[in-house]
């Protein structure tokens, strides 16, 4: 698809950037006091990123941005830009904006897609995977259906618009209980997450059987591979070398659900992205949070340092998402300078056959119905 040149400019644009200086640039990013940002990156990057916000607001762009996307990326989002994937699907299905550049990883982008599939969805870098999605295709659907037939089928987000089309219902790490416990039946097949299906098993103990890849079958599934090197011995060290002992009222560890299942039961709290985030600062408006490490992909802890200062928080830098990691703030420069010029946008856009978007939006539809 073919760009328009400027013929989204509007008067009073609400996230003020308007007449944005340099300057200004620079100064917002110094008083951030992020502990991880120093006077290097801000000059590196300053002159790209008013570039940036001067051409989002000038072609009233929406750039969705997952919590996993690194400081600098992750503030170019508005705040109500800003979350996880569940909120981010929300996002995208309510937007008018024609453009809406999503910062993270392709199949993100596609729900966005499917949601509005009029509108045009742009990433960064369509060879950023997941190795949930990359994984498990159709093909993995419909052998689960023929070994549990009659069971729903509960597809995680991450999963491409091909499999979530042979899915009855898709979920994501917000909200895979609640939708699980509501549906028909006393099994419910989960996919593609071998690890996140047993630590839903284990949630819905005693009310619900599921069903996943590998468990009792030969089908295939997928892991996530940032989550699954956490171990419980590393999580045991962690509490022992930065003392939070368990049950601490004012230190805590978290974990993404996606862990593996001895690791989630060590954690003092678990959820989606969001999820943490939201603990974490009820917490901090509560009684308060002295220190957290997260065990989750490493720049959902630099978000975490900007937005929390008082907190103390312990990362493992390693620990990054290299899909994620794709996104940077060139490949968001080059995917505006083409809007701006009306170049081709083939590069960056994502397209779905129409009817893979039409099977695919009633399983996404159905998860947004609960949320
Ligand atoms: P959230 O839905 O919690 O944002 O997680 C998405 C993801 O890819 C986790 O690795
Ligand atoms: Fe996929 Fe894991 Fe990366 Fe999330 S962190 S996008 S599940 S590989």
């Amino acid at each position: 698809m073919k760009s328009t040149k400027g013929t989204r400019h509007t008067e009073g644009a609400t996230n003020g950037t308007r007449d944005l200086t340099l300057a200004d640039v620079k100064q917002e990013l110094y008083n951030r006091h992020h502990p991880s940002l120093t006077f290097l990156d801000i000059e590196a990057h300053a002159k790209t990123i008013h570039r940036i916000r001067a051409l989002k607001q000038k072609h009233d762009v929406v750039m969705l941005g997952h919590n996993y996307m690194e400081p600098l990326v992750f503030g170019l989002s508005d705040k109500a830009e800003q979350g996880d994937s569940l909120g981010l699907s929300m996002y995208a299905a309510k937007t008018e904006a024609q453009y809406l550049i999503f910062n993270g990883v392709p199949f993100m982008a596609e729900t966005a897609k499917i949601l509005s599939p009029d509108k045009t969805v742009l990433v960064a870098d369509k060879t950023a995977g997941c190795s949930l999605a990359d994984n498990f295709g159709a093909e993995d659907v419909k052998v689960l259906k023929a070994l549990y037939p009659g069971a729903p089928v509960m597809i995680y987000v991450n999963s491409y618009a091909e499999a979530k089309a042979e899915s009855d219902i898709c979920c994501t790490s917000a909200n895979a209980a609640h939708i699980a416990k509501s549906l028909p039946g006393d099994t419910v097949i989960f996919v593609p997450d071998i690890f996140f299906a047993q630590n839903l098993e284990e949630e819905l103990k005693g009310e619900k059987t599921v069903a996943y890849p590998g468990k009792d079958n030969t089908a295939r599934g997928a892991v996530c591979e940032v989550h699954e090197r956490f171990t419980l011995a590393d999580l045991l060290a962690i509490r022992e070398s930065f003392e939070i002992p368990k049950g601490h009222s004012h230190r805590k560890l978290y974990a993404h659900w996606e862990c593996r299942p001895d690791v989630l039961k060590e954690a003092d709290f678990y959820g989606s992205t969001s999820q943490i985030m939201k603990d974490i600062a009820a917490r901090v408006a509560g009684d308060g949070l002295e220190r957290a490490f997260v065990a989750s992909e490493c720049e959902l802890t630099s978000n975490l340092a900007q937005e929390f200062p008082a907190v103390q928080f312990w990362t493992a830098c390693s620990i990054r998402c290299t899909h994620m990691a794709k996104v940077s703030l060139g490949k968001i420069a080059n995917i505006l300078e083409a809007i701006d010029e009306g170049a081709d946008l083939g590069e960056f856009e994502v397209t779905l056959d129409a009817d893979v978007i039409d099977n695919a939006r009633a399983p996404i539809e159905r998860m947004l119905e609960f949320s």
